[in-house]
């Protein structure tokens, strides 16, 4: 099997991204969201980013052209998932609406059709229950900012088949992406490592250990991260982080991955990170 039409399911900055990658890469793509709003601002970071491009010169306007036409926002679920070969879902990281999503598509999709989680950390086994096609059900998580990171874990969870895996890491390498493989566990393998990371980040900031600068430019510095882990947590966003800190607890039932309270109460607080403008940070929206 080959994947020529993909549907991407979420038109927030992973949905975009990947949806962008696909296009770039020659695949027919449709980013579906549930509202048009949703849908707008998705093709409207895609744009900004063609358009960056072309501004330095990495893109000539003919060729974004024809990733644009290649590109199809909706919000109607029936005909963005009708002749996909694979959907690949990036929406809220909730188990149950998830699988609410899932149990939705497994009605409207071919038998087919692979469907491929882009979750943060979640069972990828526990989504495929909600399907009757366990075998053709795979992780696969992109990091952020999608266009920039290569690296994408194809995650196997505990009935996925080979040859979805394989169609799966062919697709990921189409997209000039390095695909790993990963066995299914609580926020796989970057996500286990990183987010305890930016986490203990936040502590230190709480207890009054160094300023916020001081801590990024510490890491950054003294450890030679791109950019620090509090400028990291404001990229990733901080419900997502939310999200990886209480689904690694919970799932390693060990306090060693408890989210920092500042962490929660800032997301209380509405505050986001980069997409509301804010986070640790302030960011011009
Ligand atoms: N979208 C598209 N392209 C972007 C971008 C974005 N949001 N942000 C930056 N870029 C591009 C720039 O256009 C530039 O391209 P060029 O080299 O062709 O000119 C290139 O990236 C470098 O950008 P800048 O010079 O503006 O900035 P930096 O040198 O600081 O690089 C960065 C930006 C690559 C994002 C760097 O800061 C970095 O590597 N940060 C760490 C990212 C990271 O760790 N991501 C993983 C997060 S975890 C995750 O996603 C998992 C999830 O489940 C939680």
């Amino acid at each position: 099997m080959e994947i020529k039409r993909i549907c991407v399911l979420g038109a927030g900055i992973m949905g975009a991204g990947i949806s962008q990658v696909a296009a770039e890469a020659g695949f027919e793509v449709t980013m579906r969201d549930i509202e048009e709003r949703f849908v707008e601002n998705g093709m409207k970071i895609i744009r900004k980013n063609l358009e960056r491009a072309v501004s330095k010169g990495k893109m000539d306007t003919a060729a974004m052209d024809a990733v644009l036409s290649r590109l199809r926002g909706t919000t109607e679920l029936k005909s963005a998932v009708e002749g996909a070969d694979l959907v690949i879902e990036a929406v809220i990281e909730i188990m149950d609406l998830k699988k609410k999503v899932y149990a939705e598509l497994e009605e409207l999709c071919a038998p087919g059709t692979i469907f491929a989680s882009n979750t943060s950390g979640l069972s990828i086994t526990e989504m495929a229950s909600a399907t009757k096609r366990a075998g053709s059900f795979i992780g696969m998580h992109f990091f952020n900012p999608v266009p920039v990171m290569r690296l994408v874990e194809l995650i196997r969870g505990f009935t996925t088949s080979d040859e979805t895996f394989e169609v799966c890491r062919a697709f990921v390498e189409k997209l000039g992406k390095k695909p790993v493989e990963i066995n299914e566990a609580p926020g796989f393998a970057v996500n286990r490592i990183l987010c305890p990371m930016i986490n203990e980040a936040i502590f230190a900031l709480a207890e009054g250990v160094a300023s916020a600068q001081a801590i990024d430019e510490s890491m950054v510095l003294g450890a030679n991260h791109p950019i620090g882990p509090l400028a990291l947590a404001d990229m990733v966003g901080l419900d997502t982080l939310l999200h990886v800190m209480d689904g690694l607890q919970k799932e390693m039932g060990d306090d060693k991955y408890r989210p920092a309270p500042l962490l929660r109460k800032m997301v209380r607080a509405g505050y986001l990170g980069r997409k509301n403008g804010k986070g640790f940070f302030q960011y011009d929206k």
